[in-house]
């Protein structure tokens, strides 16, 4: 059983996997959660370049991640160099999957990453680029 399935037919429309990657959706306090599932479900359709902390990574990590992932980067931060082959990541509020894909080439095959986040829109959008990243790094 996938991490987040139910383990019937039917797929869990929270969470996403493939090979060693899986994301899924949490839950916050309503006011807060609109608010946030607003800002970002914009920014899942289009880019907001104001939203993305300046960061710096590593340039041959993001061969392989499609365009649109790098152009929808709202991320604040690269802990990659923190992480070694075969080790499991937890990416908490994983947007587009960026650090996710990134992370999945450091872990290597016998690692295992895992994106949790809120908005079904950002979740969509990793999810639709998932299936090239994994061709793309070979697992
Ligand atoms: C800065 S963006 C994601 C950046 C992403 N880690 C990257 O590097 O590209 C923040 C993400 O956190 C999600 N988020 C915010 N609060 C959350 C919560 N309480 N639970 C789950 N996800 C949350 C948002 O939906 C958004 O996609």
């Amino acid at each position: 059983m996938t991490p987040g399935s139910s383990g019937s037919d039917v797929p869990d429309p929270c969470s996403f996997s493939f090979r060693e990657v899986s994301m899924t959706r949490t839950q916050a306090a309503p006011n807060t959660e609109r608010a946030v599932q607003e800002r970002y479900s914009s920014a899942s359709r289009t880019a907001e370049p104001n939203l993305c902390c300046p960061t710096e990574y590593r340039t041959e990590l993001l061969k392989a991640i499609p365009l649109e992932i790098l152009e929808k980067d709202y991320g604040c931060g690269d802990p990659s160099r923190h992480l070694r082959t075969g080790e499991t990541v937890l990416d908490l509020g994983s947007g587009s999957g960026k650090l996710c894909f990134i992370a999945s080439q450091v872990v290597g095959p016998a690692g295992r990453v895992i994106g949790i986040d809120m908005n079904d829109d950002m979740l969509a959008l990793a999810r639709r680029h998932a299936p090239d990243v994994g061709r793309a790094i070979g697992y």
